[in-house]
């Protein structure tokens, strides 16, 4: 079962979020946190470094790791997802260059550099903390509706509703990359603990499909209602699809 808990307003969502990965790193200093980019994510970083600056957190002894990247764009492309991660967070903190383990969108072979990255992660002896946001198709990482519950990191096709709603990210003109590497859902769920963020009235169907749907490959976040430690922080917006409390 996922542990919903609700907040008025997606400030509160971000407060929340970076309350938990605090928590983590007080406990834990060195624990491995698998990053998420897209909008939902973006005052999380922020509010992550406000914090960081503010000497409530460090991440001198962490790991991280990102979901997904697309393949084919340079790790110097501003869209590239690591590049983005690394421009809008890791660089401004302490996290040691070394300890931000980034998924190569150029390697010669897409399965070579997949299973070189589930190595990475085995050897910092998994994920503790797996943050995600919400598609408004239901997918988590890159895994689009149809993805098997079973998938390991792999190279997938972008669905165009994935590649319209991440073109404003692009200048005018770029073709928005149509593959990409993200982890899978099995791999996704090996986390020990995964935090998820959806705010907006634009998620509320794929939230409610999401919690209280089956749990099938049309949805591929309702595979997320298997593992033992999953919380997904809404606010009201997103969460106006709920039916049960
Ligand atoms: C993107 C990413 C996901 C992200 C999701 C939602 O395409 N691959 O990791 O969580 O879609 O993005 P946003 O927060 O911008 O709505």
């Amino acid at each position: 079962m996922i542990d919903v808990q609700r907040f008025d307003r997606a400030d509160q969502v971000i407060a929340a979020a970076a309350d938990a990965i605090c928590t983590l790193l007080a406990e834990k200093p060195e624990a491995a946190i698998g990053l998420a980019t897209g909008r939902t994510q973006e005052p999380l970083y922020a509010e992550l470094l406000r914090r960081h600056r503010a000497g409530e957190v460090s991440f001198r002894r962490a790991r991280c790791f990102h979901l997904d990247e697309y393949w084919r764009l340079p790790e110097t492309s501003p869209q590239s997802m690591s590049h983005t991660l690394q421009a809008q967070f890791v660089a401004a903190t302490d996290l040691p260059a070394g300890r931000f383990n980034r998924v190569n969108g150029m390697a010669a072979d897409p399965a070579a550099e997949a299973a070189r990255y589930e190595v990475e992660i085995r050897r910092a002896g998994g994920i503790d903390l797996q943050l995600l946001g919400l598609g408004t198709n239901g997918h988590i990482g890159f895994n689009e509706p149809g993805s098997p519950h079973n998938s390991r990191m792999r190279l997938v096709q972008l669905t165009a509703e994935t590649r319209a709603q991440n073109r404003d990210f692009f200048p005018h003109g770029a073709t928005v990359p149509a593959e990409a590497l993200t982890m899978g859902i099995a791999t996704i769920l090996e986390a020990r603990s995964i935090l998820v963020l959806v705010t907006g009235a634009s998620k509320a169907a794929a939230l409610q499909a999401a919690v209280e749907g089956p749990i099938n490959a049309a949805c591929p976040a309702s595979a997320l209602q298997s593992h033992a430690d999953c919380t997904l922080l809404c606010d009201a917006k997103a969460a106006q699809g709920l039916k049960g409390d």
